[in-house]
């Protein structure tokens, strides 16, 4: 199979392919023979079908350069994932989740020590990210600082757009340095340092979450006080929340007074429209409607979900009651960084709950996980003002797919203009291809990671 010759690698450019995205305003703009342009800023200048747009931007001395018949979408924005874990990605299927976590890892955390693992590791993962198609990534580093300012660093080289935390664990942790005197001022205050270093870096493209593990790792008075530094610095707040039955035991047993696991972040102050919570699958009406009245955002994670036997969300209902859900890798509880597996597995486990408990609700189609995937995590992010979808003014974040290799037959030819464009991203979903993304940019910029020839 040929690839193009070549691919740009800094803003301005135009490509003309098939451009599909969704819309901030509702519904999707599909052009077949389309064209976008990014101009010297990094931003869409443009968007629109080629017989309109190559004369337009001939005249401006501008060749679009010829990507057909690749797909362009916006990138996807992954809203869960652990980058010290992808060593262990696709290890202990099935294990439940507080085992896994003792087995699998914890040690493989408590390894990541200090800035050289993470400069060994790091501009790996972010490449990993980006051959998946991901182009904005919300991630949780390990407890130690060192290594999450190393991660910091890789993925402003990088060029990724990243939203990092250093995890807080102030009991059940496996950091090696703990003294228990110290643990909770020591982790607010090395928060807060990288906070002050990394938060809104290279114009926003780089953030901090402030990342209190889950509520048993953490005492009560953690979860309040990194709460309070997140609405004081204006970071985001991320955890874990309702992930797996033994979970929710253990904590309803340590926090006895709380009437629910999602009360126990309520009463630290932890819900809003800055905090993104993991998981979220075994909600009761009650905690469902305090999330959607606090308009706390959620990150589905049902590749995760499946390998660890968490079980399946009622994302129907969710949506229904008016919940803001985007997608997460939860890399390594997901075996797979990519957005497009996280997609088909979600589709899949929606399916069995339509078979196995009847849910009559409408499941999402495959242009509604394409806008779950890029705009609606935007979205959550309270970013979408400048990514999530190719709109003009926003931020270049994009990326190249080749869907030919998603075709049951290779030897056939691929006529992608000629295919509808729920039945494009329906094959993108249910035939991703590892090498399917051939380029990710942000801003305009090329991030490396996917296969360049
Ligand atoms: N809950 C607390 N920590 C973790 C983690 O690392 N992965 C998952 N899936 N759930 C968690
Ligand atoms: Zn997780």
């Amino acid at each position: 199979m040929s690839f193009p010759v070549r691919l740009p690698d800094r803003p301005p450019f135009a490509i003309r392919a098939r451009i599909l995205t969704p819309l901030a305003a509702g519904g999707f703009a599909d052009y077949p023979d389309g064209v976008i342009a990014v101009g010297a800023d990094g931003q869409i200048d443009a968007v629109g079908d080629a017989a309109a747009w190559v004369p337009r931007l001939a005249a401006v001395s501008l060749e679009p350069i010829d990507l057909r018949p690749f797909v362009v979408l916006p990138g996807m924005v992954d809203l869960h994932a652990h980058l010290p874990q992808l060593p262990n990605a696709g290890l202990g299927a099935g294990l439940d989740l507080l085992t896994w976590l003792d087995r699998y890892i914890f040690p493989l955390e408590r390894q990541f020590d200090d800035a050289e693992d993470a400069a060994r590791l790091a501009p790996a993962a972010f490449r990993t990210f980006a051959a998946a198609g991901t182009t904005t990534l919300l991630a949780y580093g390990a407890v130690y600082k060192a290594s999450m300012d190393g991660a910091f660093r890789a993925a402003e080289e990088h060029g990724i757009r990243a939203i990092l935390g250093k995890v807080m664990m102030d009991r059940g942790t496996y950091d090696k340095t703990i003294d228990p005197a110290t643990i909770l001022d020591r982790s607010l205050r090395e928060s807060e340092e990288l906070i002050a270093a990394w938060h809104g870096a290279d114009g926003g493209r780089l953030g901090y979450a402030v990342t209190p593990r889950f509520a048993i790792s953490c005492t009560a008075e953690m979860l309040r006080e990194s709460a309070a530094l997140a609405a004081r610095t204006g970071a985001w707040w991320q955890t874990h929340v309702s992930e797996d039955p033994g979970e929710i035991r253990e904590v309803a047993r340590l926090f006895p007074d709380a009437m629910d696991y999602v009360d126990v972040y309520d009463r630290a102050g932890g819900l809003g429209a800055r905090t993104i919570l993991a998981h979220a699958i075994h909600l009761s009406d009650r905690e469902l409607g305090r999330l959607v009245e606090t308009d706390t955002r959620v990150a589905h994670c049902p590749s995760s979900n499946l390998f660890l036997a968490s079980g399946i969300m009622p994302l129907a209902r969710y949506r229904e009651a008016g919940l803001r859900v985007g997608l997460g890798s939860d890399v390594a509880g997901g075996p797979d960084p990519s957005l497009f597996v996280v997609m088909q597995v979600g589709a899949y486990a929606q399916a069995a709950l339509r078979t196995v408990v009847g849910e009559t609700r409408a499941s999402l189609a495959p242009l509604d996980w394409l806008r779950a995937g890029t705009l609606d995590g935007a979205t959550a992010l309270g970013i979408d003002d400048r990514i999530g979808s190719l709109e003009a003014g926003k931020e270049a974040d994009l990326i190249a797919v080749d869907p030919r290799l998603t075709a049951a037959r290779r030897d056939l030819p691929y006529d992608s203009e000629r295919v509808a464009p729920d039945e494009v991203m329906s094959r993108l979903i249910f035939r991703a291809h590892p090498d399917m993304v051939r380029g990710a940019w942000v801003r305009g910029r090329r991030l490396e990671g996917p296969p360049s020839d």
